[in-house]
């Protein structure tokens, strides 16, 4: 079984209304779960809402009640890289928290206390089959890191923090929570991000005209994944 995580609704629709075989819907902890078939693999679907909470919340109760074998997050970014633009699909390599700070402690910037981590590896095999998906359908693939916050990110001098500390190439604020999630409960994961916006100065009006059709790419790719 996969587990497939959006933080938004227009991110999970096409994959929503794509699922065969589906069973009662389960809520708790104020999200619903959805399961079902993706083509011949078993799915459990959720909308997680926005930022880290909300992703960790829903992914730890994913993972506790349905065990998935793996997960992936989909939805839309921000554009972090210089290489990278909007509507290209970035398919991270490795997440990172950008607003982890122990830094007066001691410790490097977005390192998690206890853990000792910065960064949290993807599942390779998973997201190169994710990224061939997304190069199949005409589109952009990137892999690189994800930096996630609960922040907007909507200038040039925040992405290139995020660029210069870590290398990020896209900016989000769920991935790094499920990443975590995953990596305590031992289970591979991928997360696919379609560009909504350069987070920059003019984020905030891309995102609104660009949201829906980023979401529409990145949920598109997923659904190949099983389907093709
Ligand atoms: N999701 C889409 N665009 C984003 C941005 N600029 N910052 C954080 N999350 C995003």
């Amino acid at each position: 079984m996969t587990g497939i995580i959006a933080a938004m609704e227009c991110e999970a629709e096409k994959l929503l209304c794509n699922m065969t075989d589906r069973m009662p819907t389960e809520t708790f902890g104020g999200v619903t779960y959805f399961r079902g078939r993706l083509g011949k693999e078993d799915i459990v679907l959720a909308t997680c809402g926005v930022g880290k909470v909300f992703a960790a919340s829903c992914a730890a109760a994913m993972l506790l009640k349905y065990a998935p074998d793996r997960s992936i997050n989909t939805g839309v970014a921000g554009a972090v890289g210089g290489h990278v633009r909007r509507l290209d699909t970035v398919i991270a390599t490795a997440l990172v928290q950008h607003d982890m700070d122990t830094s007066p402690l001691g410790d490097p910037v977005g390192e998690i206390s206890g853990i000792r981590k910065i960064f949290f590896e993807t599942d390779e095999a998973l997201s190169e089959r994710l990224a061939s998906c997304v190069t199949a359908a005409g589109g952009h693939a990137v892999r690189g890191v994800i930096a996630t916050g609960d922040q907007f990110v909507a200038s040039a001098e925040t992405k290139r923090r995020l660029s210069s500390l870590f290398g990020a190439c896209a900016a989000e604020m769920e991935g790094g929570a499920i990443a975590q999630v995953c990596y305590l409960y031992k289970t591979p994961f991928a997360v696919l991000r379609t560009m909504s916006d350069g987070a920059d100065g003019d984020a905030s009006g891309d995102f609104a005209a660009f949201a829906e059709q980023a979401a529409q790419i990145s949920s598109l790719a997923i659904l190949s994944l099983f389907t093709e």
